[in-house]
């Protein structure tokens, strides 16, 4: 799973630009599934056939990750930037960032009295040209660039860039492998545009109308030197949602995730994510509304070049997924 996790994440996929990231995923999950298809929104949609009596589930893990878009080309070369999805200046002093052809360019800043003052208008890129017209030849307005960083292994620590969300992209791919049987008709959903506000989600649930929702993606911890308060800790197994800014887990659903963790024996953690957001949001909101949880894989510096996960903690995720997959939910959410 490690060089699944590796390959993930050094891949190119800022929102809106997930096609790389689409094509190999599709390439690892096709001979997993029934089916496997990309929609107008550039979600890549993979199901797995069911009874001809089968609830659809829909498990949601987004492909995209942050970045900054290209606004301005000054006379010398230098390119103005703002960004795609929630990035902060602070974490882009002294980083790289590179484009879909492969382009590298450093942060830059201007002179600035105070450095609580640094925002994006007071940044720039630098690609190393010396002129408008060369820096043309390699990137234009609307470009999109993503942080430069490689995949580093430590322990049982993964350090790297958009682990937000490959990794659930990962843990998804893992459970199409492990899973056996299953009495439901699952739809694995890599979505598009999480991180502008959950667009892809919303119209792979549309189309897909599913009984119930999953989502997979990261979440905060508590466990860093003088964190924010948070019930969440690296290494200490899958989080299960019950509230983010985006959706309150449906408490069935969130119940029929405790208990199988119970009854098997698989580390959980309970989530209150007090900002940012996941599918679920979308998902739950479909139509006339679908009940939706979520299952969280605890990370650490989340939207910086080096957020970091545990591997046990990846592989509680599975297992919890896996587990809740193989058993019926209908009487356990309907009645
Ligand atoms: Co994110
Ligand atoms: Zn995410």
């Amino acid at each position: 799973m490690q060089d699944l996790i590796k390959r993930l994440v050094e891949l190119y996929g800022p929102t809106g630009r997930e096609e790389q990231v689409a094509q190999y995923i599709s390439d690892v999950m096709e001979p997993l599934v029934d089916q496997i298809h990309t929609d107008a929104m550039g979600n890549l949609i993979a199901i797995k056939r069911g009874p001809a009596d089968a609830k659809k589930i829909m498990l949601a893990a987004h492909m995209d990750e942050i970045g900054v878009i290209i606004t301005d080309i000054d006379d010398d070369g230098f390119l103005r930037f703002s960004n795609i999805g929630g990035v902060s200046p602070f974490t882009l002093i002294g980083q790289r960032v590179r484009f879909a052809d492969g382009t590298i360019g450093v942060f830059g800043q201007e002179k600035l009295d105070e450095i609580k003052d640094l925002k994006f208008s007071k940044m720039f890129i630098d690609i190393g040209a010396t002129s408008r017209q060369e820096a043309e030849t390699k990137v234009n307005i609307g470009d999109a660039g993503v942080y430069h960083r490689e995949f580093t292994l430590q322990g049982q620590r993964v350090i790297a860039k958009s682990l937000d969300n490959r990794i659930g992209c990962a843990v998804l791919i893992e459970t199409a492998r492990r899973l056996q049987t299953s009495p439901h008709e699952i739809y694995f959903v890599f979505t598009s545009q999480e991180e502008v506000g959950l667009r892809g989600a919303r119209t792979a649930a549309y189309s897909i109308d599913p009984d119930y929702g999953i989502a997979v993606d990261v979440t905060g911890t508590g466990d860093t030197p003088e964190a924010p308060r948070m019930a969440v800790s690296l290494g200490k197994g899958a989080a299960i949602k019950v509230k983010d800014r985006s959706v309150i887990t449906h408490p069935k659903v969130k119940d029929l995730l405790v208990n199988t963790a119970k009854a098997k024996g698989i580390s959980y953690q309970m989530e209150v994510l007090e900002r940012g957001g996941t599918d679920a949001g979308s998902i739950h909101l479909t139509r006339s509304g679908v009940p939706t949880g979520a299952v969280s894989i605890p990370s650490r510096y989340i939207h910086t070049p080096s957020e970091m996960v545990d591997l046990g903690d990846v592989d509680d995720c599975v297992k919890l997924l896996v587990a809740a997959l193989e058993g019926p939910w209908t009487r356990a959410i309907e009645e």
